[in-house]
């Protein structure tokens, strides 16, 4: 099903949450748990690619022929995707990244203060790696992730334009799908294609969108 298509092509891989850190001891995340954006790694690699895997705080394992890059913020990930972007083949944003960080996390501890009963965080906008990743001259093949609650496909179509991607996989979360979950279903869209794909664990999703790109490239 995959041929040889991966055999010695690069591969550069987000995957995970962003964590952003509030003080030393609290951050801003979101529940991605990695396991999407690792079961790609870890197929693209046993498929004969030379894969770099740039992952957030997750507790994940990865295999030793995998180059793993391990971040927690937003902007970490992206200054390690600035390292890694040039050369690759494909580039596949997994990484579910906060899109918002805080602007100036304390140094220390904030306690709770007596009489204090309402405290204010103020937040900035985080880069979009992937869009930046789709504006470079000497881009890979770009493929993002759309993790949307309602609206999947509307909205999956409009990040793949706005985003300038070459192909998006649309995927619901809530309920047993998606986030945390073992299973997962993915929708395959580019330009001129909507591809539904049967739901089931996360290595076959990862299969199944190696063999679109393989076939699609
Ligand atoms: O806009 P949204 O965050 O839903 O887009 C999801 C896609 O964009 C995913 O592929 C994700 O990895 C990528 N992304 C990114 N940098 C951000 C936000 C999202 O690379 N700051």
């Amino acid at each position: 099903k995959l041929n040889n298509y991966w055999q010695g092509r690069k591969l550069l891989i987000t995957a995970g949450p962003t964590h952003e850190a509030i003080d030393p001891v609290r951050f801003i995340g979101n529940r991605s748990s990695g396991k999407m954006g690792f079961a790609i790694a870890e197929a693209a690699a046993k498929a004969g690619a030379q894969v770099t895997l740039i992952a957030g705080p997750v507790s994940l394992k990865s295999s030793p022929d995998i180059e793993r890059v391990d971040v927690r913020s937003a902007e970490q990930m992206f200054a390690a995707v600035k390292e890694h972007y040039q050369q690759q083949d494909c580039f596949i944003g997994a990484a579910a990244v906060a899109d918002y960080r805080v602007k100036e996390a304390a140094n220390e501890k904030i306690k709770k203060q007596d009489g204090v009963d309402e405290l204010t965080l103020e937040l900035v906008k985080n880069p979009d790696i992937i869009q930046w990743v789709a504006a470079q001259k000497d881009k890979p093949f770009v493929v993002g992730f759309a993790a949307e609650t309602n609206n999947l496909i509307g909205y999956a179509k409009d990040k793949l334009a706005r985003k300038n991607l070459d192909m998006i996989c649309a995927n619901l979360v809530g309920e047993s799908l998606g986030f945390e979950a073992q299973d997962n279903q993915l929708t395959f869209i580019t330009n001129n294609k909507v591809e539904e794909n049967p739901l089931s664990d996360k290595q076959d999703q990862a299969l199944a969108l190696l063999a679109f790109i393989a076939g699609n490239n």
